[in-house]
Formats: structure tokens, C-alpha cells, sequence
């Protein structure tokens, strides 16, 4: 049976569109927090309610209208963290608290001190932090360095409403409901208190109103950025009415950019940044979710009536920001900083750090919807070889499986998938499939049968099992929020559970938002019912999220724990980085599509995602040459690193748009792979110490507000500078360098500057402006091979680029690039390469580990040597000695040293005289 392309549905119900796709002005929970809070919504703390617990300090807050009290809780987290909850007191049934995502963590003691009568202080922390809880009207301040730095409802936008007595058995008058919900001028139709209409959608809600919200002041900040996934800008725009931040997963076909909507994925997650000091507000909610954010600008008044002299004052710029949730409890957590990797690290101490990934999926990833049939995966792989490009991994979509039923093989397209996939081992390639969380209702197909018999799917409100459209027709969704259906389907990619599966193939979880073809905008209804009884409006963000981390599970667990497993999520939340990678769905053959994953990619960097990848070359449409040469020049320098096109697109492999452009995608590529040591140690950096692998300039130069705001280049690690061509027919950029005392480096011609400034860079098609900053030392393979597996003994180079004073820092980080071994045994390798007085060493940088490895150091490339040396000599730690030839450019300043053959796992020293 052909069943509804996505295709289809957007052509003829035109996929961006209002019809489908709500804005706020359809959102009735957001209506009736504007309209409330435009009334008087004064609450009061009652401090002579409070207590003092070993975890945390209570107390209660009333409304002054309705009177209801709601019960807040103020918590410490270790590593300067506050966590403020507030719930109802005494809620009719408990409300939904998200679990599975936060860690567990150590709680500090607060300390109340002193406050007068109508405030109270808590002390807590390593640093000098406060938190000033004021009663009347109720606000909170937290203060650091006697500075408050954020207050809480200080706009009195906290909002609450209260479950109530379902509609039909309660006593109460229609009149009475609509004051409760502060609703007196509207319709109960209008504000969707127990039923919500969209265009023909009706949403019945059993609990009735339940929404929630809050605002925050960010006193002295003027630059946000974060709570991914938009296709906008990486600094956050001032929001108008009606047009506030979407966190709300959807499936959006060729998405709108610059647009507030939420995509596939959400990160309630914001960080704020000024001179000085970063700081997280982190709203742990995973029902649908608006952000507003205003800035009110720096003013200078001039008080002129004020005596003799003229009295100036200044007023700190402040962003204001308030977070609405349609329900659950507020839970919020309070990132102190104060810098940018302090920001990281308390995040990442609350939701995970980044999985460190097997080598392999940070090369080249080769995917079409679809690859028809193993002749041809067969005929591209050989395309690869033949044309001298690497790549890692062949990616077979939804048309590899019978009928769209995930884990089964269509025969007739693929009669012999462990052929294949030794065809790919033998080249030492992967293979991804995809697997998608709808299960086609057939009960032939096992995987339906079982999940059904057990109980396995979400459900509808009636209690059977809630059925939808999407690829394979009429489908049932498996509810990954229980704990025993996660368990079941991790057990399906066993190897004996997966026929046909080795341990060369590896998973694609798409659709997870989850996408429901004719459900309310593409997805799935907000009664639909979960494990526990849980509405899936409770929970909808964290569908996705589940979903990766039971197959995350599952790949790891078939390996008896023992490798990594690699997983490709459309969908994610919070924590996601745990499970694997992302991408940013969708997107469009066109160059603003190109430009726009920057910004997004840095976002989700910063907001814990750094495995993360836009679909290069655009998923939808077909490229011009010059675009498609630029998407694989960028894309070399992001983290995840996927063509993807579209079925209808032309074909599109790197070697079918001429010899030229070949030539220029092929030098991306293999550029790519050269510098996979240093991209392979950033991603253990960011596994082991939260820094994101791309990252936005303000994060490496955070006191130097020109950089604020730059999303058009960024930084790889601390070294790398990269400005990817992003509009056709370029020329010449404006590249800018920062840092006053920096020097950066051409990689290409190792022309230099001094940092502080932009320059202009001539640039032809196969320019990728790449600049290396002084004081740094970059690890590179000296030459790329047909996939990682090949380069595994491969000889490595240093890229020495000197800092003003002479000096370079950098590290290695080096493991068997699949397993836990890192882990359990320390079987890995980390190394730390400085210069110093003309003296490059190498030495161990972790004890803990251990990893002999074949390979040697085979170049020196030394950039910013002043003068020609005498001589260079090396000296190993057996004491010997050795000259070494070299060359150097007066011109450029270059000091090369090759055919050199040292260890790169012992110590040693090259002496440049
Ligand atoms: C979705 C994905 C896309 C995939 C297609 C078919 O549109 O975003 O990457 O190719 O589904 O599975």
C-alpha cells in the first residue's frame, strides 16, 4: 500500500503554514497568562511558614486574590547551583515532576541568616552567593559579591493555576471557574481551559488549566543565548506579543528560518553573558514551553534640577525573561557561573556531559533517502575509493526495511544485508540504519505484536492503543517514558533479536518528536496517554529523548557493554548529549539554509549538544555546485558531518558535479579527516570537562564585546578559528580576529595578524578561511586515508602556531576509538605538547592512562619562528640526541621539520637552536 509522503502532505496542506503550524495567538495557556498578568497577580511569601530541611528551605507563597497557597522550595546544588521548585501545596493529584533527566546530585546545606521581618537570607555555596527572599510582594534576589545578579518575580509573573475538580462533577459555577483562572471578560471556549480548538483538532484536557510561569531579571545582561532548536540567530532577539520562543518538538519540513517556532528538538536552557560573568537559567519542564525575552537597554539620565552641579546616572542595561509552561511544576535551576566553562560544567553536572563517540562517526557520513538497493550502496561506496575521498559510514533510510517496519530488511532490495555489511567491514566502514519510533500496525510483524501484546504503546484517552499516520500508514507509538518498554526495545538490536545485524551497523532515530501525520500540527494529541497514566502533553518534549536513550542502550548493551554505541537523534531534550548526536532535520538546498546552521549548531553547542550537524548540501532541493562545495567546506568543520538529500533530489555524491568541484569537496573532506586527532580530543574534552567543541566567539574571548554577537565564524576548540563561505560567488570576506594580544594564523598561506581587528581575506572556491591561533599546538594525521580505520597507525604532524611571547600549548587524546576501554581499564592516552624557549616537549598529561600506540610523530610545522635556526635537534628520554633537517620560510615565518620519527606516546624534546 503507498502510504502519505511527508511531501505530499506539505504540498497540498502547504507544511509552513498556520493551518498546521500554531503561533502564539493559538495558544490558549499563553492567552490566559497575558491576560491574567495584565490583572493584578500579587503573591506573598509567608515567612513565618518556613523550614529548614537537611536538603532544602521551604515555605509558602499565597496568591492575594484566589488565597491558595503553593509551596516553594529553595535547594543548593553543589558547584554553585540554586534550585528553585514551586508547587501547588496541596494539588488535588500529583502534577508531573520530569524525571530521568537531572543526575543525582550532592545538595548544600542553606543557611538562613539575618533578613529583616519581611525578607529572608540564604547563604550556601563555595563562593559569596545569597539568596534574599523578600515576602511582600514576593520576590527573590540572588546576590553575588553584594550584586544582585538575577531577581525573581520582580514583574510578579508568577503564574499558577491550580487543578481543579474535573469540569462535569464540580459543584462550583461556570462563573466562579473563569475567576480562578483569571478569565472574567473571556469565554471559557476562548481560553481553552478544558478544551482547546485548532482548526479542526479539539484537545480535550481531563485536568483542565494547569499552566505555569515566571520572570526573570538579569540585571547588567544584554546578550542571551540558548533553549534550542530554532532556525535563528545564536544571540536571542527581543520577543514582540504574540511572537515568543517555541519550545515545543514538531516535525517542520523544510522549516521557516529566522523564526521563533520550535523544531524537532528543545533545551529549556538559557544562558545570559556580560562582561564579567555568564550565567544558566535552566527550567527543568517538558511540556510545551514559551520563552519571552526583553532587553532594556543601558540608559544614561542627566539630573539636572539637582543642585549646582549636573548628577549623571547610569542604569545597567537589563534583560528581562519569562518562562511559560502549559504544565508541570515549576522547577528551576539557577547556573551561578561565573564564567562561560563554569556555566558548562553546572550544567553538564545537572544533565550529563556529551557521550565521548566512537572515532569512526566523526568522519564523513554518506546518507540519501534512500540508497536503493545493495548494488548501489555497493557502486557508492566503490565511488568513494575511486574518486580518492574518505568516508566513515553508508546510511540506509526508511526504504531499506520491509514495508517501513523497522529491524526487518526488504529482501528484494537487500537479499543479503550481512554481504553488504561485510562488503563495508572489509573496507573498514559502518553502516547506519534507521529506526523510526512508529510500529506499523500489522499484526504479522513482530515487533507490532509484542510491543501490543504487552501493553507497549502510548495510549488514547479511551485506553486503547493511541494509532496514527506516518510513513508505514497506520501506526502505533511505542512509549519509550516506561522503563520496561525502553528495556524491551533496547533488546531488539541484540544481535540475535536484529537479524542480519553486525556490529559494524549502527542507528537512526527519526520522527521522534514524535511525527504524526494527520495529528494536531504533525504530531501527536496532547491527551494521549503514557505510562503512569501521564498525559502526553506532560511530557512531549522528552519523547525523542527517551527514544535515543533506549536505543543508546541497546546498541551498548548487544556489545555486552563493551563498545560505544553511536545514535542519531532528530529529537532531543536535555541531556540528550548523553545518547549520541543531533541534527538540525530538514533543511533546505539554499545558501541562508547554510548560513542559518551555524547559529543553530552554536546554540546547541553551548546548550550541552556537541554532537550536532546540519544535513550538508540541504536535505531539500538540489544544489547549485558552488553551494554544495560550500556546505562540505563548512560542514568539515562542525561536529557531526552528513550529506543527506531528499528522494526526488538528483543525485548529488561529491564526485557528480564536475572535476573541479569534485577536486574542492574531495580537499574538504580529506582536510576533515587530517584533523580528526584534534577533533577527537576536543570531543574527550567535552566528555570530561563540558566544553562544547564549536564555540561561539564570546565563549573563548568573554571579555570582548565585539565578539557578542558574531555567529558568522567560530571556534573549533580554543585553536581553531573558522569562517565558513556561506554567500555565492564570494571573493573576499571580512574575517574578524579578536583578542588584542592575540596572533592568528592563515592555516593555508600562514600569513598573520595581530587580534583586535577584522581583515580582509581574498578567497577563492577552495578556500576554507581557517586560522590557527597563536599560543596553540594542533595534532593532525599527516595525511587522510580511505576511512578512520585506515588511519588508525597513520603518522601524526604538529601544527605549532606561536603566541607573541614564543610560546604553544596544545593535547592529544588518543583510545582504541570504539570501546569503554578508556573508561574501565584507562586504556588511553593523553598527552600534552608545549613550546617554550625554542623547546618543543611532549609530555604525559594524564598518569591515569595508558595506551601504547604505533604511531609517531612524523611533522613539525612551526608558524611565527622569527629567525632561521642553526640547527634542530631532538632528544629523546633515553638521552640521545639527534639533528634533524629542516626547512624555513624568512617570508612566512615557517619552520618545517619532516620525515621525523618520534613516539608520539613517549616523551621527548625538539630543541630549535
Ligand atoms: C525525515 C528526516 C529525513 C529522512 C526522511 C525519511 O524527513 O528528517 O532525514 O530522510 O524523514 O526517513
Amino acid at each position: 500500500m503507498e502510504t502519505p509522503g511527508k511531501e505530499e502532505i506539505s504540498v497540498e496542506d502547504e507544511a509552513v503554514d498556520k493551518t498546521i503550524f500554531k503561533d502564539c495567538s493559538n495558544i490558549t495557556f499563553y492567552r490566559r497568562q497575558k491576560q491574567q498578568l495584565s490583572k493584578n497577580n500579587t503573591y506573598r511569601a509567608l515567612l513565618d511558614t518556613v523550614t529548614t530541611g537537611e536538603d532544602s528551605t521551604k515555605f509558602q507563597i499565597i496568591n492575594e486574590v484566589t488565597k491558595i497557597p503553593l509551596l516553594a522550595e529553595v535547594y543548593g546544588v553543589e558547584r554553585n547551583i540554586f534550585r528553585l521548585k514551586i508547587n501547588e501545596k496541596t494539588p488535588l493529584k500529583p502534577r508531573y515532576e520530569v524525571p530521568d533527566v537531572i543526575n543525582k546530585l550532592n545538595t548544600v546545606r542553606l543557611i538562613s541568616c539575618s533578613g529583616d521581618t519581611g525578607s529572608l537570607i540564604l547563604a550556601g555555596g563555595e563562593r559569596d552567593l545569597k539568596c534574599h527572599i523578600i515576602a511582600n510582594p514576593f520576590k527573590i534576589e540572588l546576590i553575588s559579591e553584594e550584586e544582585v545578579v538575577i531577581s525573581i518575580n520582580s514583574l510578579s509573573q508568577l503564574y499558577f493555576e491550580h487543578l481543579q475538580i474535573p469540569h462535569k462533577h464540580r459543584a462550583t459555577t461556570e462563573k466562579e471557574e473563569r475567576v480562578s483562572a483569571g478569565a472574567s471578560q473571556e469565554s471559557q471556549e476562548d481560553l481553552g481551559l478544558w478544551e482547546e480548538k485548532f482548526g479542526n483538532f479539539v484537545d480535550i484536557k481531563a485536568n483542565g488549566p494547569t499552566s505555569i510561569g515566571l520572570d526573570f531579571s538579569l540585571h547588567g545582561f544584554e546578550h542571551l543565548y540558548g533553549i534550542p532548536q530554532h532556525a535563528e540567530s545564536h544571540r536571542l532577539k527581543n520577543t514582540k506579543d504574540g511572537d515568543a520562543y517555541r519550545l515545543y518538538n514538531l516535525d517542520i519540513y523544510g522549516y521557516q528560518i529566522y523564526s521563533k517556532t520550535g523544531i524537532y528538538g528543545s533545551v529549556p536552557y538559557l544562558l545570559a553573558h556580560k562582561l564579567g560573568r555568564t550565567i544558566g537559567i535552566f527550567w527543568l519542564n517538558a511540556s510545551e514551553t514559551l520563552v519571552e525575552v526583553n532587553t532594556e537597554p543601558a540608559v544614561e539620565y542627566t539630573f539636572t534640577q539637582m543642585g549646582p552641579t549636573a548628577a549623571k546616572q547610569k542604569v545597567r542595561p537589563r534583560t528581562d525573561v519569562c518562562w511559560m509552561s502549559e504544565s508541570g511544576i515549576i522547577d528551576v535551576f539557577l547556573l551561578t557561573g561565573p564564567t562561560p566553562s563554569d556555566v558548562f560544567k553546572q550544567y553538564s553536572y545537572l544533565t550529563g556531559t556529551q557521550a565521548m563517540p566512537p572515532l569512526f562517526s566523526l568522519g564523513y557520513h554518506q546518507c540519501r533517502w534512500n540508497y536503493e538497493d545493495e548494488q548501489d550502496v555497493k557502486a557508492v561506496d566503490a565511488g568513494f575509493d575511486e574518486h580518492d575521498i574518505p568516508y566513515d559510514v553508508m546510511w540506509l533510510d526508511i526504504e531499506h526495511t520491509e514495508g517501513k517496519r523497522y529491524f526487518i530488511w526488504d529482501k528484494k532490495r537487500f537479499p543479503n544485508p550481512k554481504r553488504m555489511q561485510e562488503l563495508l567491514r572489509n573496507k573498514k566502514r559502518k553502516l547506519v540504519v534507521i529506526s523510526d519510533p512508529h510500529i506499523k500496525v500489522d499484526p504479522d510483524y513482530s515487533v507490532y505484536a509484542k510491543a501490543k501484546e504487552q501493553g507497549f504503546f502510548v495510549k488514547n484517552p479511551e485506553g486503547g492503543d493511541f494509532e496514527g499516520i506516518c510513513w508505514p500508514g497506520l501506526s502505533s507509538y511505542l512509549d519509550f517514558t516506561n522503563p520496561k518498554v525502553r528495556e524491551w526495545y533496547s533488546g531488539l538490536f541484540a544481535f540475535s533479536a536484529y537479524q542480519e545485524s553486525t556490529d559494524i551497523l549502527f542507528i537512526w532515530n527519526d520522527m521522534n518528536e514524535p511525527s504524526v501525520f494527520k495529528g494536531p500540527e504533525l504530531t501527536m494529541q496532547k491527551n494521549a496517554i503514557h505510562h503512569g497514566g501521564w498525559e502526553h502533553r506532560e511530557l512531549h518534549n522528552t519523547y525523542g529523548f527517551y527514544q535515543q536513550m533506549a536505543t543508546a542502550e541497546g546498541l551498548t548493551q548487544r556489545s555486552e557493554g563493551k563498545e560505544r554505541p553511536f545514535v542519531l537523534s532528530r529529537s532531543f531534550f536535555s541531556g540528550s548529549q548523553k545518547y549520541g548526536a543531533v541534527w538540525t532535520g530538514d533543511n533546505m538546498a539554499e545558501w541562508s539554509y547554510l548560513k542559518i546552521s551555524l547559529p543553530m549548531l552554536l546554540t546547541l553547542s553551548i546548550t550541552g549538544i556537541s554532537f550536532c550537524g546540519a544535513d550538508v548540501g540541504g536535505f531539500i532541493g538540489n544544489p547549485e555546485a558552488e553551494l554544495l562545495v560550500r556546505w562540505y567546506q563548512a560542514g568539515a568543520y562542525q561536529p557531526f558531518f552528513r550529506g543527506h538529500a531528499t528522494m526526488n533530489t538528483k543525485r548529488r555524491e561529491p564526485w557528480l558535479l564536475g572535476e573541479e568541484h569534485t577536486r574542492f569537496i574531495r580537499e574538504a573532506i580529506r582536510e576533515r579527516y587530517t584533523l580528526l586527532p584534534y577533533l577527537y580530543s576536543l570531543f574527550y574534552c567535552a566528555h570530561v570537562a563540558s566544553e562544547p567543541v564549536m564555540r561561539p566567539l564570546w565563549v573563548e574571548f568573554p571579555d570582548e564585546l565585539e565578539a557578542f554577537d558574531v555567529e558568522d565564524e567560530y571556534m573549533l576548540g580554543n585553536a581553531l578559528l573558522v569562517h565558513p563561505v556561506t554567500e555565492p560567488r564570494t571573493t573576499m570576506i571580512d574575517v574578524f580576529l579578536p583578542g588584542p594580544n592575540e596572533t592568528w594564523y592563515d592555516s593555508k598561506t600562514f600569513a598573520h595578524w595581530k587580534g583586535g581587528c577584522t581583515v580582509k581575506i581574498p578567497v577563492a572556491l577552495e578556500t576554507i578561511p581557517v586560522f590557527q591561533r597563536g599560543g596553540s599546538v594542533v595534532p593532525v594525521k599527516t595525511t587522510a586515508g580511505k576511512s578512520t580505520g585506515w588511519m588508525a597507525n597513520s603518522p601524526f604532524g604538529l601544527r605549532v602556531a606561536l603566541s607573541t611571547k614564543g610560546s604553544a600549548m596544545g593535547e592529544l587524546y588518543l583510545d582504541d576509538g570504539h570501546s569503554f576501554q578508556y573508561l574501565h581499564q584507562k586504556q588511553f592516552l593523553h598527552r600534552k605538547f608545549s613550546f617554550c624557549s625554542s623547546v618543543l616537549t611532549n609530555r604525559c598529561a594524564d598518569e591515569k592512562g595508558h595506551y601504547p600506540s604505533k604511531c609517531v610523530v612524523e611533522q613539525i610545522l612551526v608558524l611565527g619562528f622569527r629567525k632561521k635556526p642553526t640547527s634542530v635537534i631532538t632528544h629523546s628520554s633515553d638521552g640521545k640526541d639527534q639533528p634533524v633537517a629542516f626547512t624555513y620560510c624568512a617570508r612566512t615565518c615557517a619552520l618545517s621539520l619532516e620525515r621525523l620519527s618520534l613516539d608520539v606516546d613517549a616523551d621527548w624534546e625538539v630543541h630549535v637552536r
